[in-house]
C-alpha cells in the first residue's frame, strides 16, 4: 500500500513512523514532513500546501496513492478529504462539513445535543451583555472558547471575571464565542476510528495541556501523554463508545455527513460523570505519539478499513501491555512567540538509550546544514517501559541528553497521576 500523509508535526512523525515500520505499507510520501520523517526508512517527504484541496489530491494522484491520511485539521476543514474522495483515492479524514464538528464549537455543541452525548452546558454568544449573562449564569472559574480553529489556544479557563471578559471580547472580534460550565476532575483522550457507521477505539491516553508543572501558564496544543491510564475505571472505554463516539457517528451519517477519520473525543471523568469537553476531527498530538507507540497491529490496514467503509471486517487492534510517555520540547517563547533558529544537539544520544525515540515537529535545517528549531512545539521525547514510571524514567533521561537553547518542558508528566 501506497500512502500519503499530510501534514508536519510530531504527531504526523509518529504516524510516519509507524506507516514505515509496517509491512502493510511499501512507501510513505509526507507532505511536506519534517526532518524527522525525511530520515524513515520507506518514507520521503515532498513539499505541498497542505491546506489546498487540490493540491493535496493532484499529488496523490500523481504518486497513485492508495490511502491518504490527513493529520492537522486546517486541511480537513479546507476540505482536502472532500477532494481526495473526489479523486477516488480512500483518505483516512473528514469531509469538511464533518470536520466542523471540531472547527465549530457551537456546531460541536448542536450535535451532541441531537445525539444526547453528555457534555458542558454552553451558551453560544453574539455579544458581549450576552457573554456577561452566561458567565453570572455558570459562575466561576470561567470557561470562555473561540468558536473557531485556534490550536488548542482559543480557550480561557480562569477565576478572574476580567480575565474571562476580555478573551471574550478578543474572539467577538471575529467569530462567537461560547462560555461553558466548568468541569471538574481528570480528562482523558480516547480516540476512534469511525468508518462513517462504526467505530473503533484506539488505546485511552492522557494530555497535559499546560505549560507548567501543576497545571500552571496558558492552555497549549500539550505537553505531554502518556498511556495506557492504569487509574481509569473498568468499562471506561466501552462507555465512551457507546455514550459518545457511537451516537456522535450516528448523528453525522443522518444528516448527511458521514464522519470518516479519527474522533478524538476529549473527555473530562467530572464528579458527576463523563462529560465531553471538546472533539477534535484528527489524532491528538502529542497522544498520537503514546498511542502509536503501543500499537502493535498494523496501522495501515486499520485506516484504510475506516477510509474504505470495512471495519467490520478489521481484526481486533492488538496493543503491547508496556506503557508510553511522552514529554515535549517547546521553543523558548511558547505559545506567544516562539523563538525560531536555535540549534537542536543531542538527539542521537537521547536515542541511543534503550526504549527511547525523539520525534521531531518544528525543525529545519538550516543553510550550514545544522537542525534548528522553527515552531512553538520542536521535539517530542517518547519512551516505552514496563510501565508507566519505567517509562517516564526513560523519557527524561533522553530529555537530558538534548540541548536547545532556552527550551522549556514540564517535568512530572506521568507522575503522581
Ligand atoms: P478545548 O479546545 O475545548 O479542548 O479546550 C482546551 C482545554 O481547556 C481542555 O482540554 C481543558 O483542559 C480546558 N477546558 C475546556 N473546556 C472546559 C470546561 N468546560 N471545564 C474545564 N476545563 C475546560
Ligand atoms: N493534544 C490536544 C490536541 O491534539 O488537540
Amino acid at each position: 500500500m501506497k500512502i500519503l500523509l499530510i501534514g508536519s508535526g510530531a504527531r504526523e512523525h509518529a504516524l510516519a513512523r509507524a506507516l514505515a515500520l509496517d509491512p502493510a505499507s511499501s512507501a510513505v510520501t509526507v507532505a511536506p514532513g519534517n526532518p524527522g520523517t525525511a530520515r524513515l526508512e520507506k518514507t520521503e517527504n515532498t513539499p505541498v500546501d497542505a491546506d489546498d484541496p487540490a493540491a493535496v489530491a493532484a499529488l496523490a494522484q500523481r504518486i497513485e496513492a492508495d490511502l491518504v491520511v490527513v493529520g492537522p485539521e486546517a486541511p480537513l476543514v479546507a476540505g482536502v478529504a472532500d477532494a481526495v474522495r473526489a479523486a477516488g483515492i480512500p483518505v483516512f479524514g473528514p469531509d469538511g462539513s464533518a470536520a466542523r464538528l471540531e472547527g465549530s464549537k457551537a456546531f460541536a455543541k448542536e450535535i451532541m445535543a441531537a445525539a444526547a452525548v453528555p457534555t458542558a452546558m454552553a451558551h453560544v454568544c453574539t455579544t458581549l451583555a450576552e457573554v456577561e449573562a452566561a458567565l453570572d449564569a455558570f459562575g466561576a472559574p470561567y470557561v470562555v472558547k473561540d468558536d473557531g480553529l485556534a490550536a488548542g489556544k482559543g480557550v480561557v479557563v480562569t477565576e478572574d471575571r476580567q480575565a474571562a471578559l476580555a478573551h471574550a471580547k478578543g474572539c467577538l472580534d471575529h467569530a462567537e464565542v461560547v462560555i461553558e460550565e466548568y468541569l471538574d476532575g481528570p480528562e482523558i483522550s480516547l480516540f476512534c476510528l469511525a468508518d462513517g457507521e462504526r467505530v473503533v477505539p484506539l488505546a485511552a491516553a492522557q494530555d497535559f495541556k499546560r505549560l507548567r508543572d501543576g497545571d500552571a501558564g496558558p492552555n497549549t496544543g500539550g505537553m505531554g501523554a502518556y498511556s495506557p491510564l492504569d487509574w481509569a475505571p473498568d468499562g471506561l472505554v466501552d462507555d465512551v463508545v457507546e455514550r459518545v463516539a457511537l451516537p456522535t457517528v450516528r448523528e453525522l451519517a443522518r444528516r448527511g455527513t458521514p464522519f470518516v477519520g479519527l474522533l478524538y473525543c476529549g473527555l473530562a471523568l467530572t464528579s458527576r460523570g463523563l462529560r465531553v469537553v471538546e472533539f477534535n476531527a484528527r489524532f491528538g498530538d502529542p497522544e498520537t505519539q503514546v498511542v502509536l507507540a503501543r500499537l502493535q497491529s498494523s496501522l495501515a490496514t486499520a485506516l484504510h478499513a475506516a477510509a474504505t467503509g470495512d471495519l467490520a471486517d478489521l481484526p481486533p487492534l492488538r496493543w503491547s501491555d508496556d506503557a508510553a510517555v511522552t514529554v515535549v520540547i517547546s521553543a523558548n517563547g511558547y505559545p506567544e512567540l516562539p523563538r525560531k533558529g536555535d540549534a537542536i544537539t543531542g538527539i542521537e544520544d537521547a536515542e541511543s538509550l534503550e526504549g527511547v525515540h525523539v520525534l521531531h515537529a518544528g525543525t529545519s535545517i538550516d543553510d550550514a546544514g545544522a537542525l534548528v528549531s522553527a515552531g512553538g512545539r520542536v521535539l517530542s521525547v517518547t519512551a516505552t517501559g514496563a510501565d508507566i514510571e519505567a517509562a517516564r524514567i526513560a523519557a527524561y533521561a533522553g530529555i537530558e541528553k538534548i540541548d536547545l537553547p532556552g527550551s522549556h518542558h514540564r517535568t512530572v508528566i506521568a507522575a503522581g497521576r
